[in-house]
């Protein structure tokens, strides 16, 4: 594969883009530190698009203040090479103040109630920096198409919910989460990791698949929950921050006796890292049976 082309302001994106000619154009964006979650996006970018724009870029926006902008791992030739393999053809790694030029912008983007909850809840104003800084690099490189990971399941509906409020002219592609072997999903904090907290980590997953098992066994909302929770609850490392089944689009609660899809999303500490995961549930209709609630 040929090692994509790697501009830092605007003016060099906008002959960039000019170059790649009139076709369809594709954007993964990321904050670098890039993994084979972050690759797999590319790659379907490649098969969706004669164009294939990433961008690297670390957002300060959307970290709080007590969170780990400074210390954010960043090595953009070690992120180059990785793309080149993976068919990216241009990589926009702009820095603050080209992104930012007059300082932290005035006007944003607000999620509303999709920023309050979960994620939201825990990391405030967190949604209104990513939707903000997403809006603007769509601006930016004007893709046909964007690719977003659903290991990030409440960024994802949140920048779908943008696309669709404001009329951003862009399809919204979800690709599904990349995990290691052990079952975790891979995230860049990973690498904040010690092994012990590595072992710890994996309750996460387990938790889901878990749930996931008791759900195809026609198990009800509460009780998937439970299982879950079981999991969680049995590994000390692990400090659960939330742990909720929702609708996939609205990120609400669903209720007790839901049917069909749900969104089954966690987040915890484990030792000083904030690890996210999630897997979407199939839960059975209200008539399943009653055999299986009496056997759990
Ligand atoms: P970042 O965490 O670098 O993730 C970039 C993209 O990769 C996101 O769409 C995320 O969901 C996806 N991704 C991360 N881990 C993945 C995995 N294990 N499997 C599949 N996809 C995965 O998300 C952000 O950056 C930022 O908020 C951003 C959207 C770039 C705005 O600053």
């Amino acid at each position: 594969m040929t090692t994509p082309r790697v501009v830092r302001t605007r003016e060099e994106l906008d002959a960039a883009l000019t170059e790649g000619g009139a076709g369809r154009r594709a954007v993964v964006m990321t904050m670098g530190a890039l993994h084979e979650g972050h690759l797999s996006l590319v790659r379907t970018a490649r098969e969706r698009a004669d164009q294939v724009v990433v961008t690297v870029f670390v957002n300060p926006l959307q970290f709080g203040p007590q969170e780990d902008l400074a210390s954010y791992p960043r090595d953009l030739d070690r992120d180059v090479a990785l793309l080149s393999g993976a068919g990216a053809d241009v990589v926009f790694a702009p820095d603050v103040a080209e992104v930012y030029p007059g300082g932290e912008p005035v006007v944003r983007v607000v999620a509303g109630r999709l920023g309050d909850v979960l994620e939201g809840a825990s990391r405030p104003g967190h949604l209104d920096g990513v939707l903000t800084v997403v809006l603007k690099l769509m601006h930016l490189v004007r893709p046909d198409v964007a690719l977003f990971g659903q290991k990030d399941a409440q960024q994802l509906a949140a920048v779908r919910q943008m696309v669709h409020d404001l009329d951003v002219p862009v399809e919204v592609v979800a690709v599904p989460t990349v995990r290691d072997a052990d079952g975790v999903a891979l995230s860049s904090r990973n690498a904040y990791l010690d092994p012990g907290e590595r072992t710890c980590a994996r309750a996460l997953s387990r938790a889901l698949a878990c749930a996931q098992d008791v759900a195809r066994d026609g198990a009800s909302a509460p009780s998937v929950l439970a299982a879950a929770r079981a999991v969680l609850d049995a590994e000390p490392g692990v400090a659960l921050d939330y742990l909720a089944l929702v609708d996939p689009a609205t990120v609400e609660d669903v209720p007790a006796d839901h049917a069909g899809p749900a969104l089954l999303a966690v987040a915890a500490r484990v030792g000083a890292t904030r690890l996210i995961d999630n897997v979407v549930v199939d839960l059975a209709d209200g008539a399943r049976s009653p055999q299986h609630e009496e056997n759990r």
